[in-house]
């Protein structure tokens, strides 16, 4: 998920609904950050959820119970062995009728013990009996962050479908600036509030197309473009969220699949091609992110070309169009296609969407987009242009997703 390091404390009035009613387990571990998990506290109950608090010793030591106590209006838990909990089972019952977990700060520590299944505290305890879903906001050091250790550990709760808010890059409290400060309370809540808001895309299936591809010269050299994949990603991310069975058809690209997205990688624009064809007959909904190359190489090289012979000649070949071959389908999908521009957007947005025959198009300045974290998107359909002003591409991607349900809800 991409956070620019902005500070974004204001919070999305509209994402509230979703947990109103919801009984969430805040836990906190022993960072600086805590002081962040109050204020999350104080949104979270405002928003209408039952709130239960659990803290680590040491994070005893950075808030006091007595303040989450204040906060939450509910019994602070900090003991395994709390002679209050009926049964002395602390661990289970406060687990079971939960409908989610999010530990935060989460220290490389606590996110080491997830990764190995420890229980040697309450709330680790907790989290490895629970049957709700569970998510942490990572907050440490920037060398703590990047440490092979706490990289292996995060790749593993990725894996084990642990979803992951954050970190994000900035002033840390030791003084140095990098990648480890825990986002804001209002960064948190809101991905809270999408873990848990309404479910627009349920019983739906959707495909998505993510990054670049890369089309090969010789062994070692291809022709790609600077297409990140972090846009078609958090579309993955925001459909899964809205309930849809989602997959993602990626390009090269080092991010790591949304939680609970089914992931197909491919290189070349003809493996893309071949792999939507395959799922696009049962697929509901087609997002086309995806920069593909327009073009291949017709003539690519078994072996490394040597400079000796002089500039070689490269012979390119139209490569399929994805998008306009599966709205082409006789049982089409719900088509929604991307355009990435640097001039005249409205003009070209319009006409790529008539061309390729597809109902929504989304389009950006290719230059304000292409590798950041956030970006501003205008959509383009049947009703005229609605435009989406520039914030986090996940914050983006879920709009564009409560879009399309609004669309497919028409139809
Ligand atoms: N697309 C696709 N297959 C291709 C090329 C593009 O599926 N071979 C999809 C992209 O994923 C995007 C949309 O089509 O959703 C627009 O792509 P773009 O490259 O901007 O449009 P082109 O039709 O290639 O037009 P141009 O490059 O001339 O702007």
């Amino acid at each position: 998920m991409g956070y620019n390091g902005e500070r974004r404390d204001r919070v999305d009035a509209t994402a509230t609904a979703g947990l109103a009613g919801k009984r969430i387990l805040l836990g906190i571990t022993g960072g600086i950050a805590a002081y962040k998990a109050a204020e999350l506290a104080r949104l979270v109950v405002k928003a209408g959820a039952d709130l239960r608090v659990v803290m680590t010793a040491s994070a005893c030591r950075f808030v006091t119970p007595v303040t989450m106590q204040g906060l939450s209006g509910n019994p602070v838990y900090t003991d395994m062995w709390d002679p209050g909990v009926p049964n002395n089972m602390a661990h289970i019952e406060l687990s079971r009728d939960r409908d989610l977990i999010v530990v935060a700060p989460a220290t490389a520590d606590f996110m080491a013990k997830l990764a190995h299944g420890l229980a040697d505290d309450l709330l680790a305890t907790l989290c490895l009996a629970r049957e709700c879903p569970l998510a942490i906001a990572p907050a440490m050091n920037r060398q703590m962050w990047e440490h092979p250790a706490t990289q292996r550990n995060l790749a593993t709760l990725r894996a084990d479908g642990i979803a992951v808010f954050g970190p994000a890059p900035g002033d840390q409290a030791c003084g140095e600036v990098g990648m480890g400060r825990m986002l804001e309370a209002a960064e948190i809540f809101a991905e809270l509030a999408a873990m848990t808001g309404p479910k627009r895309l349920a019983g739906k299936r959707v495909l998505v197309t993510a990054g670049p591809t890369f089309e090969p010269i010789d062994t070692v050299r291809g022709i790609t473009n600077l297409s990140s994949g972090k846009m078609g990603f958090a579309v993955a991310q925001a459909a899964a969220e809205a309930g849809a069975e989602v997959t993602l058809v990626a390009g090269p690209t080092p991010l790591a699949a949304p939680p609970g997205v089914a992931r197909r990688d491919v290189v070349t624009a003809r493996e893309m091609h071949d792999a939507v064809m395959g799922l696009a007959p049962r697929a509901d909904v087609f997002v086309a992110v995806a920069a593909v190359s327009d073009y291949r190489v017709a003539n690519p090289r078994q072996t490394k070309l040597k400079k000796d012979g002089g500039p070689p000649r490269i012979e390119l070949t139209e490569n399929p169009d994805i998008l306009a071959a599966v709205a082409a389908l006789p049982q089409a999908p719900f088509c929604v296609g991307f355009a990435a521009e640097t001039e005249n957007l409205r003009e070209y947005a319009q006409a790529k969407r008539r061309k390729k025959g597809v109902p929504l198009l989304a389009a950006n300045l290719a230059h304000e987009a292409f590798g950041r974290d956030d970006n501003a998107l205008t959509l383009f359909d049947d009703a005229g242009e609605h435009a989406l002003a520039r914030a986090p591409k996940i914050v983006l991607a879920r709009k564009l997703v409560a879009h399309i349900a609004a669309m497919l809800g028409k139809r």
